[in-house]
């Protein structure tokens, strides 16, 4: 069939226009990376099938509808990756990353899960995540609430909480699941399908259901914080006495359960009510489990990930979008001499750490200087024969008002030095 193909439905094209703001965000998210002494990992899109059905579980919605998984021509049953920390733990038990040592690692790229497309909910988006591998304090989860909440604020986005949870040790979270079988199990008639079938396989997560009728059920529950053992309550008490300390302001939610298996002890979710449905900006907790599953010695481990599109349509609906820098030149040449001149100084220019637009292609000067303006640089250098011969060239303010100058060539370093500065 002819025609236009379009993108795959939910995975989005990043048009030049929006991808300078793309840039100043993730820039902003290394640093703060980097300022918390965490290491920057990169691991492939695809994984084996099993790595995330065992890791994220075989009854979240992730693994049971959401993964985009094929086999290859070998047989082999791989997925595109639909989160990250599977992925990190994969790989540091693999290459002995956590072997009698702790670990920071942060993480960013697109992730892959087959929902029903609307606004901040694609097939295709991009989450900043980090991993603390090693410590099992409530020290670290405070530390990775903190990259949290100093994201927010050197991105300047406003609005959103912090929800607080805890499911306990293993043990406490077992007795808290069996006495929650047993209260839904009583109105097992008023449950919605999804739950009904979760009631034996996953029933926290019914504590979780969007539907109002086993909302009202889930509100009669009980609650998972009358269950915590002694461990488990000071871990959680721990954390929020250094929240506390830290000034970070946090609401704790006993209903937030988190749709992946891996999580023990500390949970956490960052909310808006600015993104319609959607509101969850970052998420993630404990996972003390996960990388002894995964074949390492028993490590605890803490961390989270947020998405990228919500935090860019928080930041554009705020108007606080980052802008991408402007180019700062833009080269008219007029004549084959000055063709193969400016060619040069462009090159120069470049050497000196400018941004330099070379007018490819010639044309009328009129034509160039529309494409200067329509580049979005600063200013446009002009180079004719005229120019050529008296060693000088014209200088063009693209952006505000100030007459065009004449700027002689062996001094115009150190005069644009002066007028764009450092960028
Ligand atoms: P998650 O809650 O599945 O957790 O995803 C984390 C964040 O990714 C969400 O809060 C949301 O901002 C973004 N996100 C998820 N799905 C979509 C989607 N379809 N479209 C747009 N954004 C989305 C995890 O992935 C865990 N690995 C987090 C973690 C790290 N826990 C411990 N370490």
């Amino acid at each position: 069939m002819s025609g236009k193909l379009q993108a795959v439905r939910g995975m989005n094209d990043l048009l030049p226009e929006a991808t300078g703001t793309w840039q100043r965000v993730e820039e902003t998210l290394r640093r703060v990376g980097q300022v918390y002494g965490y290491r920057e990992i990169r691991t492939p899109v695809v994984e084996k099938t099993e790595l995330f059905r065992q890791s994220i579980g075989e009854q979240t919605d992730i693994v049971e509808k959401e993964m985009y998984t094929f086999a290859d021509s070998g047989g082999e049953l791989l997925t595109l990756r639909p989160e990250g920390t599977a992925s990190c733990v994969r790989a540091g038990v693999q290459h002995g990353l956590f072997h009698n040592r702790q670990e920071r690692l942060w993480y960013m790229g697109p992730m892959f899960r087959r929902e029903r497309p609307q606004k901040g909910r694609y097939r295709q988006f991009h989450q900043f995540g980090v991993e603390a591998i090693g410590w099992p304090g409530p020290d670290v989860d405070a530390e990775v609430i903190l990259i949290g909440e100093r994201i927010w604020r050197e991105l300047g986005v406003e609005g959103v909480r912090l929800e607080l949870n805890t499911l306990g040790s293993p043990v406490s979270r077992a007795r808290y699941r069996a006495s929650l079988i047993d209260y839904l199990a009583a109105r097992r008639e008023a449950l919605d399908g999804d739950s009904w079938r979760r009631l034996e396989s996953n029933p926290l997560r019914i504590l979780d259901s969007k539907v109002e009728a086993t909302r009202e059920i889930v509100a009669g529950a009980p609650d998972i914080l009358d269950f915590l053992d002694d461990e488990a309550r000071a871990h959680f008490d721990g954390l929020r006495a250094l929240l506390d300390k830290a000034g970070v302001d946090y609401r704790v939610n006993s209903r937030l359960v988190r749709g992946l298996d891996y999580y023990t002890s500390t949970v956490f979710e960052w909310t808006t009510d600015r993104l319609g449905a959607q509101g969850t900006v970052c998420a993630g907790g404990r996972y003390d489990g996960l990388i002894e599953q995964r074949g390492g010695r028993p490590t605890p481990a803490a961390g989270f990930a947020t998405g990228l599109e919500r935090l860019i349509e928080l930041l554009v609906q705020q108007d606080a979008a980052p802008a991408r820098p402007p180019f700062d030149i833009y080269l008219a040449r007029l004549g084959a001499e000055a063709e193969k001149r400016a060619l040069v100084l462009a090159e120069t220019l470049r050497n000196a750490g400018l941004s330099v637009i070379y007018n490819c292609g010639g044309g009328k000067l009129k034509n160039q200087l529309r494409r200067a303006d329509a580049s979005g640089a600063e200013l446009a250098l002009i180079l004719g024969e005229e120019e050529l011969a008296g060693g000088v060239v014209q200088i063009k303010f693209l952006r505000r008002e100030q007459p065009q100058e004449t700027v002689a060539v062996d001094q115009l370093e150190g005069w644009l030095g002066s007028v764009i500065g450092d960028r």
